[in-house]
């Protein structure tokens, strides 16, 4: 297996992170994806990609409300012809700036975050202001899967078959009236169990996003409450996160908490930290290269090949028609 360590260049130097209390064996959770047999996600999928992989039990089974939730069916329209990524190999490479900055370690230093019981507020320009139970709104929701391409800013990538429901689908049930021009999502702010909010005090938590109207109501635009055909496990922003495959991955804001409607552009957790390196539309462009790196290419995090990045990440046929002019 290939972990790849990406040169973190985007990032505040590690030496300013205090380290985590929380460390447990990296071994045993590797033992723990292996050997378990095929598991119904891969029997749902012929898991042809990837017959060695083994489903670990204890990561998709370890919320009782997900019970009988997931799998559920892929939506046709949106597979890939190419392998998706091995789990224990995306469950242990993620960006969660809550828990630490070190990919390799969040998933550990997120395993006692507690996602029940969750709202997610939607508020603002809307006809029809709610708060939702996470449950509830996942028992409601159209779910399906849809494997998509994911490309980080730090120039990795990965290929991950989501489970979730359109974002439309959630704007249509609160109307939001024609002032809305742009949607913010925000995520949980509880430095008591996220140790990063405790130690990196520079960045402006919690972390924020935005999109405008029109992304947001996007055929691609998910928001995502499974992964690998069971409910998401913390590391990959349980319980609710935004997918928007044709951006980099930083604009797929985890464990969102309120999503609210607006009218003049929202500032952004990524944009507000490092103004001159990370913009608010982010858009995968090969041709532009972040200020300190390349993004013609990308590393597969599954074999550690450099591949070339597509323009939209190869989403343009859904997208570019957003950004003409
Ligand atoms: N959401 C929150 N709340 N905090 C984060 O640090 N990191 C982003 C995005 N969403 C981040 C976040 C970045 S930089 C990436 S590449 C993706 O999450 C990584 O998603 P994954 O770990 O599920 O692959």
């Amino acid at each position: 297996m290939t972990l790849i360590k990406t040169r973190k260049g985007w990032e505040i130097p590690e030496s300013r992170v205090t380290p985590e209390e929380v460390y447990t064996d990296r071994r045993q959770f590797m033992k723990k994806l292996t050997g378990l047999g095929v598991g119904a996600y891969a029997l749902l999928n012929g898991c042809s990609e990837n017959p060695s992989q083994a489903q670990d039990q204890s990561v998709w089974r370890s919320i009782p409300e997900a019970e009988g939730v997931y799998p559920v069916s892929r939506n046709a329209k949106f597979t890939l012809d190419l392998a998706i990524t091995r789990e224990d190999i995306a469950a242990s490479y993620n960006n969660f700036y809550e828990f630490t900055t070190d990919k390799d370690r969040v998933w550990q230093l997120a395993e006692q975050f507690e996602t029940r019981p969750w709202q997610i507020e939607v508020t603002g320009l809307v006809h029809k202001k709610q708060t939702f139970d996470i449950d509830e709104l996942i028992n409601t929701m159209p779910l399906e899967e849809r494997v998509y391409r994911h490309r980080c800013v730090e120039a990795w990538s990965m290929v991950v078959p989501w489970t979730g429901f359109p974002f439309k689908a959630l704007i249509d049930k609160v109307e939001p009236t024609s002032d809305a021009k742009f949607v913010r999502m925000v995520t949980f702010l509880r430095p008591e169990q996220a140790v990063g909010q405790r130690t990196q005090n520079w960045y402006p938590w919690p972390y924020h996003e935005a999109l405008t109207m029109a992304e947001a109501v996007n055929e691609l635009t998910m928001l995502v409450t499974g992964i690998f055909g069971h409910a998401l496990p913390n590391q990959h922003g349980a319980p609710i996160r935004l997918i928007t495959p044709w951006k980099y991955g930083y604009k797929s804001i985890k464990s969102i908490v309120q999503i609210e409607f607006v009218r003049e552009q929202p500032a952004t957790f990524w944009n507000t930290a490092a103004p001159s390196e990370y913009d608010i539309v982010s858009n995968v462009n090969p041709k532009v290269p972040h200020p300190r790196w390349s993004q013609a290419t990308e590393q597969d995090i599954n074999t550690g090949e450099r591949i070339p990045t597509l323009p939209f990440n190869g989403y343009g046929e859904y997208v570019a028609h957003l950004y003409q002019g």
